[in-house]
């Protein structure tokens, strides 16, 4: 069965329970630009900080970095992005559209019945033309050709261009990896399907520095271990697959690369998450040219210099964001209710809300024991107190936020100092003692099996 199409529902939740708005929505929106709201913002924190902790602080062969947007132009010349960061573009000049010249049979033209482009007779397109996807703008008072910058298109310059810096500093022995996360800018010709791709993103970056003849070995150790830690995200294996890029696919500075695609579903399919890539010593034997610096690696137990291979793995934070929406999206019928329910099965360690905290009802000293409770919890993680309307209800709002633990004072709470903890994914409830529910919910989060598991399973 393929997975259906929940991308146009996911954007009317996002904006309803604040996960994702328009960028400046009051004026009409930005072309493909995105904010984050509270509980967005906290999604997405959530899976950097995941990305962080398996790539530099569970490792201790990567090195963390964050570096400017903005850098020396000459950069983006050595990498080749001037020349040729650029896609290939077609207007039609009957309908004003712009197209993607290689991708005009994934494209539609906005007339109805929708067809590809050129498909109507009175179509006029034009010859393709390069245009590069790099936003400039000019650095100090005077716009004149000597003052441009760019916005950087890909985080990873700011790596290559610090190589040394950080090895030195560090004194990192070949292979070690620098890492980070930041804002990247693309001027996409067609952007869209909501925050997959945007004309501001977040890229998490990793380039791992090897010794020439090794590369290949490291390409594939990063292949399998970047889709073992998609999986652990709670993304579905069987939406999980490799894309081998073929000779004309390959990026300028690529020797071989393997794309990890998710299964967006519906019509969307199979797409680009993360890309690990080959990258040779283009970028630093580029540098080392362009800016008249040795950037060599010095292996003094072997007593010889080279420049060393890069193996990257870069992906989109909005993108596996999304992705881990699209997986985690459900409705769902409830045993004994009419209404169903929608629901977001996130890893428990990626919902912006962990526990909700609800007195049944607002008698018997229940919602002080509740707001107690949840004063307490908000040390550790993430809560949301919620004394208002029939609990079912409390209970579907916070399934649609994705919220993996229920806590319920009751009216037996007081007498046994304990509360119910219910399960997002399959609807159990344990009794548990009130001075435990942080040390279980966050055995639970620690565990990385899913909620409907772990609360089959273990029962502490
Ligand atoms: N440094 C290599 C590089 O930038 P890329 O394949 O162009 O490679 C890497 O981009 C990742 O960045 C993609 O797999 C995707 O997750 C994300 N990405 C690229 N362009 C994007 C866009 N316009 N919007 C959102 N994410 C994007």
């Amino acid at each position: 069965m393929p997975y259906p199409d929940v991308l146009e529902k996911l954007v009317s939740l996002a904006k309803r329970r604040g996960f994702i708005f328009q960028s400046s929505e009051i004026y009409g929106g930005t072309g493909s630009v995105w904010d984050y709201g509270p509980l967005g913002v906290e999604l997405k924190n959530n899976v950097k900080a995941r990305w962080w902790n398996a790539m530099v602080r569970q490792r201790d062969d990567v090195e963390g970095l964050d570096a400017a947007i903005l850098m020396n132009p000459k950069v983006w010349e050595a990498s080749g992005h001037v020349a040729g960061f650029t896609d290939p573009l077609i207007d039609c000049k009957t309908c004003k559209s712009r197209f993607r010249a290689d991708k005009l049979q994934d494209a539609q033209c906005p007339r109805k019945p929708s067809r590809h482009p050129g498909e109507y007779a009175e179509c006029q397109l034009t010859e393709a033309r390069q245009f590069n996807l790099m936003f400039k703008t000019f650095m100090g008072p005077v716009e004149d050709s000597a003052s441009v910058v760019y916005l950087r298109p890909e985080t990873a310059q700011g790596i290559f261009v610090n190589f040394l810096n950080v090895q030195q500093a560090t004194r990192q022995k070949v292979p070690f990896g620098i890492a980070q996360i930041g804002k990247a800018f693309r001027n996409e010709i067609t952007p869209g399907n909501f925050t997959f791709r945007t004309r501001e993103f977040e890229q998490m970056e990793m380039q791992f520095f090897v010794e020439p003849g090794t590369d290949m070995e490291w390409f594939a150790k990063w292949k399998a271990w970047r889709r073992e830690w998609h999986v652990g995200l709670g993304l579905a294996d069987d939406r999980l697959q490799y894309h081998q890029h073929g000779e004309k696919e390959l990026a300028h500075y690529a020797r071989a690369a393997f794309d990890i695609e998710f299964d967006f579903g519906g019509s969307l399919g199979f797409q680009e998450i993360e890309g690990v890539h080959n990258r040779s010593d283009f970028d630093l034997t580029q540098h080392q040219s362009h800016s008249g610096k040795r950037l060599e690696y010095v292996d003094q137990a072997n007593n010889r210099r080279y420049v060393p291979y890069v193996i990257e793995t870069s992906l989109g934070a909005d993108r596996v964001t999304l992705a881990a929406l699209v997986n985690a999206y459900r409705e769902e019928a409830v045993e004994g209710e009419e209404e169903g329910r929608t629901v977001l099965r996130l890893h428990p360690a990626l919902a912006p809300i962990t526990a909700g905290v609800f007195p049944l009802t607002k008698k018997d000293g229940q919602p002080e024991m509740a707001t107690r409770l949840a004063a307490d919890l908000r040390k550790r993680f993430p809560v949301f107190y919620d004394e208002a309307g029939a609990i079912g209800r409390r209970y579907r709002r916070q399934d649609e936020a994705g919220t993996p633990f229920g806590i319920t004072v009751d009216g037996d709470s007081a007498r046994h100092d304990d509360v119910t903890i219910r399960f997002r994914d399959d609807l159990q409830q344990i009794r548990v003692a009130t001075g435990r529910v942080a040390e279980v919910i966050a055995s639970y989060i620690a565990s990385d099996v899913p909620v409907a598991e772990a609360s089959r399973v273990v029962h502490p």
